[in-house]
């Protein structure tokens, strides 16, 4: 059994490298073997755009170390990731191995991991999209995220002053590495209300009745009972989730590979009318 840390922050042992291995500490008295990526040491290049990767069976065309990163989490059985929140979200890193996701989306080489997610904050109140990137990645690729924590941490490097958080974080490992031995995948974070990755964001859609989780796409609506709001889903809308491997395989053989045929017949058509465009400023 193994259990791999990825962290998140350029700071060397700050504070969610310091959770991310407690974390890690936890899964190794479980009997895990571990390891540890510090994502900013590797050399991970913007998506190109390309859509290479829609038709090569290799995947992605870039010549870095993205591969090297998902290749390390597709040789573990669980993942645990943690991700410092900067302007409300995660870290740039993880958007950019979030865009170079699509080949391994498609190639399933993560699908099925246990994962758990740690993010250090410092100002309450400025987390609202802390997990929306980590769960898009962890999600994206497949992963079964069974634990989630938001510490509140921050100055440089503080967190072992907290003993309740580095408990919890190191409790998070267990269960990661527990949930690997016995193929039991329950979610233990804190309750949120999307079904699917437990966040407490939700749109309100154009209809004004229904509401919908950003990240996974699952639609419901609200009821109020008393003063309190309850947000309801269906099982069926449940099922439909934008993560599950049927949806994720209709966008990619529904959506995306069929838009070849139209920029193929288009070739001559679009030479013609992006001439303008190309030249437009060009040399300023
Ligand atoms: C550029 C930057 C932006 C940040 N933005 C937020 C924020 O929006 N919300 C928040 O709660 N903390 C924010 N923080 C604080 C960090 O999340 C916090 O200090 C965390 O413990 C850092 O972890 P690290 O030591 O592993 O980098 C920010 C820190 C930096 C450097």
């Amino acid at each position: 059994m193994k259990v791999l840390g990825l962290v998140g922050s350029v700071r060397k042992s700050g504070n969610t490298e310091i959770l991310t291995k407690e974390a890690l500490m936890g899964a190794e008295a479980e009997g895990a073997s571990v390891e540890i990526l510090r994502l900013t040491d590797y050399e991970v290049r913007p998506c190109r755009g390309c859509a290479a990767c829609l038709f090569r069976e290799e995947g992605c065309v870039i010549e870095d170390d993205a591969n090297k990163i998902f290749a390390a989490m597709a040789a573990s059985d669980g993942i645990i990731l943690g991700v410092p929140c900067y302007i409300l979200e995660a870290t740039a890193v993880v958007k950019q191995l979030i865009d170079r996701g699509f080949a391994p989306m498609q190639q399933n080489t993560v699908r099925g991991k246990v994962g758990g997610v740690i993010v250090p904050y410092a100002t309450r109140g400025w987390t609202q999209n802390a997990f929306q990137q980590t769960n898009t990645w962890l999600l994206s690729l497949g992963v079964e995220v069974i634990d989630q924590l938001l510490i509140h941490v921050q100055g440089i490097s503080e967190a072992p002053l907290f003993p309740r958080d580095i408990e919890r974080a190191h409790t998070l490992g267990k269960r990661v590495a527990q949930a690997i031995k016995t193929g039991e995948h329950t979610y233990h974070g804190e309750a949120g209300i999307c079904p699917i990755c437990h966040d407490r964001n939700l749109r309100i859609l154009q209809d004004m009745e229904t509401v919908e989780c950003p990240v996974c796409a699952v639609r419901g609506t609200l009821k109020i009972e008393g003063k309190k709001i309850k947000v309801m889903f269906t099982d069926e809308a449940i099922k439909r989730h934008r993560w599950s491997i049927e949806n994720l395989q209709r966008h990619f053989n529904y959506h995306l590979k069929p838009s070849k045929d139209f920029f193929i017949k288009t070739k001559e058509e679009r030479k013609k009318l992006t001439g303008k465009y190309r030249s437009y400023l060009e040399g300023q």
